[in-house]
């Protein structure tokens, strides 16, 4: 198969993970709308075509949190990510760092954060949601510092999981769930071997790690289903930001007042997103929200955006409509199930190119100059 774009990485995924692993990346709540929506509305952010305006060298790395990155885009925390490749967390996190951009580990990984760390040269980033389990929330975040984590990328729309239907059909959850998995791993066979052999143990290593016993997958995921707090408010979290010694990023803001709230709070920096159309369907796309949160705070913190992103050319668009960074959630991970580390790295070198046709076609030579300037509608959306 000829990969030329996330979008061939995205069929070929189809065809080597077992469905209900496919359907739980591709999928998103209810009837979808906001995940298509974050793909089409950011189709239409139309760009300002200009030439001859002498475009030479193009330079597309970005400082952001003090750190240098080769270009501005970062690997969004997926859950699960060690299933759909073999310690899929630690190949994300080399390929990440070789191309010099951050790896942000997800609460729910299968691979512990010691586990990563170890395996990578440069400090991973770390995600968190809020938890009723305050002690597990302190314990992962001493073990981030104790392996140098300085970005707390801190997860606030999931005060419940999201209704996916896609997941009950595929056998993620719904009837005979364990019976279907099993049945769609034999007819799987690279993955069963890959993942389902060589890419044991299963479980989710934050959380074991933790709860110093060895269950399986469903357990754990059970836990974090019985642990999402709705009950919590900004002030419950002050403790968190007290406690935590490096910059706190606060990830699912789609509204003015709350990035507000979120500068209020003291974060650095925010994610607008809502987690890739997978928690409250018929909100905005991201594209949509984008420009007002950057109206908003963007003078006071740094406004990183994710959804719906599937190409360099999508990342540009993302940066006239204001963001300083942009982080991919399925775009690697289809790459990752597809070829392991190695399709993550080929996927960064198509974006990298893709930006930079982009860039050159809109007569800019780094990223810090790109603004709605290149837009023909300035603001976009
Ligand atoms: C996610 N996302 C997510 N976010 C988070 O903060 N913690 C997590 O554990 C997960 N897990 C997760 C699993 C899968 C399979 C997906 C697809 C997404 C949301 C993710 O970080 C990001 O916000 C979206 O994926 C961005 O949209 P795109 O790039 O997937 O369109
Ligand atoms: C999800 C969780 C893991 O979106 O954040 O599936």
């Amino acid at each position: 198969m000829i990969i030329s774009s996330a979008l061939d990485y995205r069929e070929a995924a189809r065809r080597r993970l077992p469905p209900f692993l496919f359907d739980y990346i591709d999928g998103g709540a209810n009837a979808e709308q906001t995940l298509r929506a974050n793909v089409s509305d950011l189709a239409g952010v139309a760009l300002r075509q200009r030439v001859l305006k002498a475009v030479g060298e193009i330079d597309l790395s970005v400082e952001l949190f003090g750190e240098t990155l080769s270009m501005p885009v970062m690997l969004s925390p997926v859950g699960l990510t060690g299933m759909f490749a073999r310690r899929g967390e630690v190949q994300a996190a080399r390929a990440a760092q070789a191309k010099g951009v951050p790896f942000i580990q997800s609460t729910v990984s299968v691979c512990s954060i010691e586990e990563v760390s170890a395996a990578v040269a440069k400090p991973i980033w770390f995600q968190l949601y809020v938890l009723k389990d305050r002690g597990f929330m302190k314990n992962v975040l001493e073990r981030a510092m104790a392996v140098g984590v300085t970005k707390l990328v801190f997860t606030v729309d999931m005060p419940t999981p999201g209704t996916r239907y896609r997941d009950a059909h595929s056998g993620m959850s719904g009837p005979f769930g364990p019976q279907r998995r099993i049945v769609q791993a034999m007819t799987h066979p690279r993955w069963a071997w890959d993942v389902g052999v060589r890419g044991k143990p299963h479980d989710l290593g934050n959380i074991s790690r933790y709860l110093g016993k060895a269950t399986g997958l469903a357990d754990y995921v059970g836990w974090l289903g019985n642990n999402f707090d709705p009950s919590i408010g900004w002030s419950d979290l002050e403790w968190i930001r007290d406690f935590w010694k490096g910059d706190i990023i606060i990830k699912g803001i789609l509204d003015g007042e709350d990035a507000k709230d979120a500068a209020r709070f003291g974060a650095q920096g925010l994610v607008v997103s809502n987690h890739g159309g997978r928690q409250l369907d018929g909100v905005p796309s991201t594209a949509q929200a984008l420009p007002a949160i950057t109206e908003a705070v963007g003078a006071e913190m740094t406004v990183l955006v994710d959804g719906g992103v599937r190409s360099g050319l999508d990342v540009i668009r993302m940066l006239a409509l204001g963001a300083k960074g942009v982080l991919l959630g399925r775009a690697p991970s289809y790459a990752l199930a597809v070829d392991g580390g190695a399709g993550v790295e080929t996927l960064l070198d198509l974006f990298a190119k893709e930006m930079r046709v982009a860039m050159t076609l809109t007569g800019v030579t780094s990223v810090d100059r790109i603004d709605s300037s290149i837009l023909t509608r300035p603001t976009g959306g």
